[in-house]
């Protein structure tokens, strides 16, 4: 008969007998704890007062009993798997007794020496229904070879016989190996990618299926993902359970098998429910569309303001993913879809998102305000400002740096550019403005990022002028600049002007006229960024619509309405100031939008 270990002096026969049956109890091999289980070791804690804690085993099967904290514990005969980058398959289930479920140092330590799947605590208090929980795993291994501890909850009990244990495992080994430099997949992950046709889906503007999943096959490359299968699928419409039907998930769940693969990344927004029910059948990550490019965009972002915005974003996404089930922490560890941005580790317990949320809501309000500031100041300074725009990878960052002269980062990556860039323009007339080069644009943009990114938008939202770069050199440019424009109606910004730049000219066949034929459609120009080709005309073009939007006159201010002199200095760019006998003449450059005000003094 198995014993029970640790410090059982004093306890009564009855309690003992009832320690013994805790070896009765079989927790589901699906879950982390079950609550039948918790309440029982909790009542024997009142009855004894001192620490109770359970070894399970990964089926659920109770191996060990012991009285006494978690480290006087005599870990059962462990056939434990050794190798370096796996856990040892048994977690700890204990109680405090002190009502607290704060894991301790104790706790700590013996997660770390004994390779635990997991550390859990109850903190016992009078009515044991009410108790809490908390966990710790194991989630890598730091720089100096010392495991690091992801610490969640506290948790209702019935809120932690939600999390699905089998993926929270394999996700920490992998985590683990990964960390340890013995991944699989040489530090990729293996990736299928999933597409969905069904009627009734949103305007695809042209684009095919086929197309979309190649451009998610890039975006999964950018993220670091290795694609090695695709597949695509037809349904009237989407399964409210598994999107693609139960059917197609348990063929993608035999070739995930075969296949050693990591991710499952679908080119669509699946609802909360979709994802984990699909991620549990699989047991392998799912992300999808809008997961992967907050993924990228998380490790893209590198001002403060950016870092900030993605992971608003990103906390905005996860919270609803959060809440449907306890804590769902499959997203746990490394890896796609897991990452924060910069150096933020992103939090996976639900009061805290919303805590953080607000915080970095009012972090964003106070940059903007700075932002804010520098853009009055511009206008304040009669510069006009030129926003460009552009379809992922179309090349604005190459067309800001040859115009320029400057050296932002520009690469053949999606997403390269994520913060806003602004640049000082000389234009042919002498006149100065600023450029300013933003975020890609991509098909179906995230919602929570055009959201999130709608104040680093608003430099673009705000420009006197906007080029729309077009890689004219894609096969699905005109989807392309279909997409940007959507995006452009969403954020508000109708009627502006806009010069259509069709770039990358160069790397069209020589034998296509393409490029004289867009040429010849009004305010369009066909250049080569990276060549620097035609340059000088989209310099002369941007200076013709950049003069239209200010007023360059001679003011006959007489001298009662001197303070209208002052006006023109503070608003305009004056040049030149001449007193005459009942009037002061003054040459100045004004923006447009007082023309209407001053006109009277114009002769
Ligand atoms: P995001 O940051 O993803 O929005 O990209 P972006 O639009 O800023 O594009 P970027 O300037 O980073 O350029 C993308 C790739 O296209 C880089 O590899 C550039 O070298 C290349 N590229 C840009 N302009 C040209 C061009 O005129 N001709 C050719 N052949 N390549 C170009």
């Amino acid at each position: 008969m198995p014993e029970i270990s640790g410090n059982i002096k004093g306890i009564k026969n009855f309690v003992l007998n009832d320690l013994q049956k805790l070896y009765d109890f079989q927790v589901d091999k699906s879950q982390l704890v079950s609550v039948e289980l918790c309440l029982e070791i909790a009542r024997l804690t009142q009855e004894i007062n001192r620490e109770i804690s359970v070894f399970l085993d990964r089926s659920g099967k109770v191996e060990a009993v012991n009285v006494g904290d978690s480290n006087t514990v005599n870990l059962p005969n462990l056939n434990s798997r050794r190798g370096t980058t796996r856990l040892n398959g048994y977690r700890c289930l204990h109680t405090h007794p002190d009502g607290n479920s704060n894991l301790s140092s104790v706790d700590i330590s013996a997660l770390k020496l004994n390779r635990l799947d997991a550390m859990i605590a109850i903190g016992v208090v009078q009515n044991i229904e009410q108790s809490e929980l908390s966990f710790a795993l194991l989630t890598g291994i730091d720089e100096h070879d010392d495991f690091l501890v992801g610490i969640f909850g506290p948790a209702a009990l019935t809120e932690a016989e939600q999390i699905f244990f089998p993926n929270l495992v394999a996700t920490v080994e992998k985590s683990i190996a990964k960390n340890n430099g013995t991944n699989l997949a040489d530090g990729h992950e293996r990736a299928i990618i999933v597409s969905l046709e069904y009627q009734g889906m949103g305007d695809m503007l042209g684009w095919t299926m086929e197309d979309s999943l190649e451009e998610l096959k890039q975006l999964a490359d950018t993220a670091g993902a290795e694609v090695v299968g695709r597949f695509m699928q037809k349904r009237p419409k989407p399964d409210p359970a598994f999107y693609i039907g139960h059917g197609k998930v348990h063929d993608l769940a035999l070739y995930a098998q075969a296949n050693e693969v990591d991710l499952c990344i679908f080119d669509d927004e699946l609802s909360p429910a979709q994802q984990r029910n699909i991620e549990e059948a699989l047991g392998i990550h799912v992300i999808d569309r809008t997961g992967l490019i907050l993924d990228i965009f998380a490790q893209r972002a590198r001002t403060n303001e950016g870092k900030l915005q993605v992971e608003l974003a990103q906390l905005q996404y996860m919270l609803p993913r959060i809440m449907g089930k306890g804590l769902s922490l499959s997203r746990l560890g490394g890896g796609i879809g897991t990452r924060g941005a910069g150096e933020t580790k992103l939090e996976l317990d639900r009061r805290h998102i919303r805590d953080r949320i607000a915080y970095i809501k009012t972090c964003i309000e106070k940059v903007k305000g700075v932002r804010d500031l520098h853009r009055a100041g511009r206008a304040k300074a009669n510069v006009p400002t030129v926003g460009i725009v552009g379809y992922t990878n179309a090349g604005k960052s190459t067309l800001l740096n040859t115009l320029t002269n400057s050296d932002i980062y520009a690469m053949d990556q999606l997403f390269a550019t994520l913060d806003p860039t602004s640049r000082q323009l000389n234009l042919p007339n002498n006149q100065e403005a600023v450029l300013t080069d933003t975020v890609g644009f991509i098909q179906r943009l995230p919602h929570q990022l055009v959201a999130a990114f709608r104040s680093t938008l608003e430099d673009t939202i705000e420009a006197d002028l906007l080029l729309h770069v077009i890689d004219v050199s894609h096969p699905l440019y005109e989807e392309q600049s279909r997409a940007v424009y959507k995006v452009l109606e969403e954020i508000n910004v109708k009627d502006k002007p806009i010069i259509t730049v069709y770039n990358k000219i160069d790397k069209l066949p020589d034998d296509s006229n393409l490029a004289e034929q867009l040429a010849k459609e009004e305010n369009t120009i066909c250049i080569s960024a990276k060549k620097g080709l035609n340059m000088d005309n989209l310099l002369k073009l941007i200076a013709e619509k950049v003069k239209s939007k200010s007023l360059e006159a001679d003011f006959y201010v007489p001298y009662a309405d001197s303070s209208m002199v002052a006006k023109l200095h503070q608003i305009g760019n004056v040049t030149n100031e001449e007193y005459l006998e009942d009037c002061t003449k003054v040459h100045a450059t004004i923006p447009a939008m007082f023309e209407e005000q001053f006109k009277k003094y114009i002769k």
